[in-house]
């Protein structure tokens, strides 16, 4: 059976999910959809796809889809997600899976209600390097894991948070097995940030146009708890120069580092690796690079090297085929976002903040709400 799949917004990032769509076999692009009709017509031209709506509403309505990717900025993915599992259709959302747990709590409840999937695209923990990496953690040939760590690519960090930080915090979630607690630290221009200081993304950052609802600060350290007493680190901060190399976890264990990074030339991930627990630039035994066979990359007969949706895409599509629940689905799905809010909560609180969280609210909204005269942005 040929699965039919469908769009909301067409910018970026739908180009990636098309592109999967048009490759994986038995799926067919059926329909797309934009409020603006310019960025639906290029990206239905580039793809060949005759059904093109302007409202989503009306393309679920009309056409029998099997599964719909919202790719239209976070505030939006909540209302597209509950519309299309009340349409009867699988879900994959881009990241982040909604702006509060609130509404990503909706979603997974209508998707239950309606039988239907929902996944978030954090493509990155598919690919075959990630699971390479696993795969040495998991045999022990790092020793203990002890850290994880990454950079932001220095935007701030408020509105790094919700578009690299919660990649970040998927990919730890899926070396360490799971995530207990968060404990943030968060400065706008060089002071703690208090409640007069959250404001909309666009105010905070303004060299991207993406809407990722209210956020604070400019500068972020977060320490993680991993499941099973592995620590992460997440440094978010503002630098002049945002390369997409600086992305990508560094990994290490008591015996042997890891590192997956994009090569600056490529933009295609690199795994390296150094058999010691720390390195200084003189005096450590050499990195090396692993390399995999160029097989591990295939779907479908064609190379994937690159942290393409497609990998995200493929196991939702493989979750319809074979009735099960995509690994990213489910309570999986809200991982990411618990982390989000937990971060704010833990800066406000001065305290860890333990997942999931009891309090569903905005951790920003609700204090802006208590605070009625500081900006909103
Ligand atoms: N997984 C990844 O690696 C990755 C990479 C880039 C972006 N993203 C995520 O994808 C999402 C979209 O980002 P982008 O860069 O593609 O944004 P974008 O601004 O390029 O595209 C968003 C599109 O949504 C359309 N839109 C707005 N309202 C709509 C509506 N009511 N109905 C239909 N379409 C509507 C806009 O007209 C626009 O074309 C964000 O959540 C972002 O964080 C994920």
């Amino acid at each position: 059976m040929t699965l039919r799949a469908g769009i909301v917004g067409c910018g970026g990032i739908s180009r990636s999910h098309a592109t999967a769509y048009a490759n994986l076999e038995g799926v067919t692009l059926a329909a797309l959809c934009d409020i603006n009709p310019a960025a639906l017509n290029t990206r239905a031209d580039e793809y060949g796809v005759p059904n093109r709506y302007t409202d989503y509403e009306e393309m679920f309505r009309k056409e029998t889809l099997d599964v719909v990717s919202v790719c239209t900025h976070a505030p939006l993915h909540a209302p597209v997600a509950i519309a299309a599992a009340k349409a009867g259709l699988n879900v994959l959302s881009e990241k982040p899976l909604s702006i509060d747990l609130q509404t990503a709590d909706q979603m997974i409840a209508a998707c239950k209600e309606s039988g239907v999937r929902l996944a978030v695209s954090h493509q990155y923990r598919f690919t075959p390097i990630f699971r390479h990496a696993k795969e040495w953690i998991e045999s022990g040939r790092l020793g203990e894991l002890r850290c994880i760590r990454e950079v932001g690519k220095g935007r701030e960090a408020g509105f790094e948070l919700m578009e690299m930080g919660v990649h970040y915090f998927d990919e730890m979630d899926f070396f360490m097995e799971g995530i207990e607690w968060i404990h943030a630290q968060i400065t706008y221009q060089g002071h703690e940030v208090g409640a007069e200081d959250i404001m909309h993304s666009s105010a905070l950052c303004k060299t991207d146009r993406r809407d990722n609802g209210m956020v604070a600060g400019d500068t972020m350290m977060v320490h993680l708890g991993g499941k099973h007493g592995a620590s992460g680190l997440i440094e978010l901060y503002r630098r002049e120069s945002t390369q997409g190399w600086m992305m990508g976890p560094h990994i290490l264990g008591d015996s042997g580092q890891l590192m997956i990074k994009p090569n600056p030339q490529t933009g295609i991930d690199e795994m390296w690796h150094c058999p010691f627990d720390v390195s200084f630039a003189a005096h450590t035994p050499q990195w090396e690079r692993v390399t995999l066979a160029k097989e591990a990359f295939l779907i479908d007969g064609k190379p994937w090297p690159d942290r393409h949706s497609i990998w995200s895409v493929r196991d939702m599509v493989n979750a319809i085929r074979d009735n099960q629940q995509p690994e990213l689905g489910g309570a999986n799905a809200l991982t990411s976002l618990e982390c989000v809010s937990a971060v704010y909560e833990s800066h406000f609180t001065g305290a860890r903040a333990y997942l999931p969280l009891r309090d569903r609210r905005h951790p920003l909204v609700k204090r802006l709400a208590d605070h009625p005269k500081t900006k909103d942005g």
